[in-house]
């Protein structure tokens, strides 16, 4: 894959978290996911490669952009240029972003042809730690034998453990589990792509991701822990029969299958974001005096480089911007 695609690509997360910026904090959520989805569409467009979206907004059928299958790229791209799978949240945090609150983000994941887990728009059983804790991890075991592994690996103590959950009724037992562990939780409302990169960032205090989220976000993660030399398993959660059947559909046969980050996210993978609300490694969009700020971090798994970008934009050059 063209290392200067990832460079490419930045400029499509910032056009997302620019065109989302007005909306944060307006309560409109659907806005705010309409402004993010049509930018990030238009601007794949820019790029002369030959993309099809694998992990986006839904099927054909539940999304005008950004679907499953959709082809994007420059005209010239999409006949002469690489091809690449793109998986893609254009607004990683539609609650969040409405609302105001902290992690919400724009991102892309990048592989050759393939590459990427096909997974349907259900739910994943997610365990992700940083590049300290990698090999010790096994999510067939309980919770509290993975805090004692990673805590082992870490060189820490359970009681000095910091988990991330995602505030949901169906982590009832995993949080009784956690506290009667000793481990610290930090419980977020949304937002674990932004959790799971956490992990693997020393400064975030961050050391474990569990519980239960989406399935594309879970892919999208792999990604970028695959750049960042962490390490992720998952498994399929299907809410119900017709999730199992598309599932299915999209060549998943076994439902217990523990997908490691490698078999998420395949071969060299690029992982490209931007920051909308301010966040634990990414800085959210500023704007001021007819300029805005934006800060993204575009990594690669080939040589596991980490580049952050950090843009000033005048926005009267960004006719979508604020419309
Ligand atoms: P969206 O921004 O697409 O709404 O996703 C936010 C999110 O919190 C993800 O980070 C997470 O994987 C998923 O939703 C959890 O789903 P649910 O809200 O149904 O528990």
């Amino acid at each position: 894959m063209d290392r200067n695609l990832a460079l490419e690509f930045v400029r499509v997360t910032e056009a997302a978290a620019l065109a989302v910026s007005p909306w944060i904090g307006r309560g409109k959520e659907n806005e705010a996911d309409h402004a993010a989805v049509e930018a990030m569409r238009k601007s794949f467009d820019s790029i002369k490669f030959s993309g099809t979206i694998v992990i986006g907004e839904g099927e054909r059928d539940e999304a005008p952009m950004l679907y499953i299958g959709e082809k994007i790229g420059s005209a010239e791209g999409r006949v002469e240029g690489p091809r690449i799978d793109i998986a893609c949240d254009p607004l990683e945090g539609t609650s969040i972003t409405a609302m105001g609150r902290s992690e919400a983000l724009s991102v892309i994941a990048a592989a050759e042809d393939g590459n990427f887990l096909h997974a349907p728009d259900t739910y994943m059983d997610k365990l992700a730690v940083g590049p300290q804790a990698k090999g010790s991890i096994d999510i067939t075991k309980s919770p509290t034998w993975n805090l004692q592994s990673v805590a082992k690996a870490l060189k820490k103590s359970v009681s000095e453990m910091l988990v991330i959950v995602l505030d949901r009724p169906r982590h009832a037992d995993l949080i009784a589990e956690l506290r009667s562990s000793g481990a610290r939780i930090r419980l977020i409302g949304d937002g674990d792509v932004s959790a799971g990169i956490a992990t693997a960032n020393a400064m975030s205090g961050v050391d474990i991701l569990m519980g239960i989220g989406g399935a594309p976000e879970g892919v999208i993660t792999a990604a970028a822990l695959r750049c960042l030399g962490g390490d992720m398993q998952g498994v399929l959660k299907f809410r119900n029969d017709h999730e199992r059947a598309r599932a299915k559909k999209m060549g998943i046969t076994d439902e217990n299958k523990v997908y490691s980050a490698e078999e998420l996210a395949r071969g060299n993978v690029m992982f490209i974001a931007t920051g909308i609300t301010n966040g634990s490694y990414l800085e959210g969009v500023k704007v001021y005096g007819g300029h805005a700020h934006t800060h993204s971090i575009v990594m690669r798994s080939e040589t596991g480089t980490t580049r952050e970008l950090k843009s000033t934009h005048r926005l009267a050059t960004k006719p979508g911007y604020g419309s």
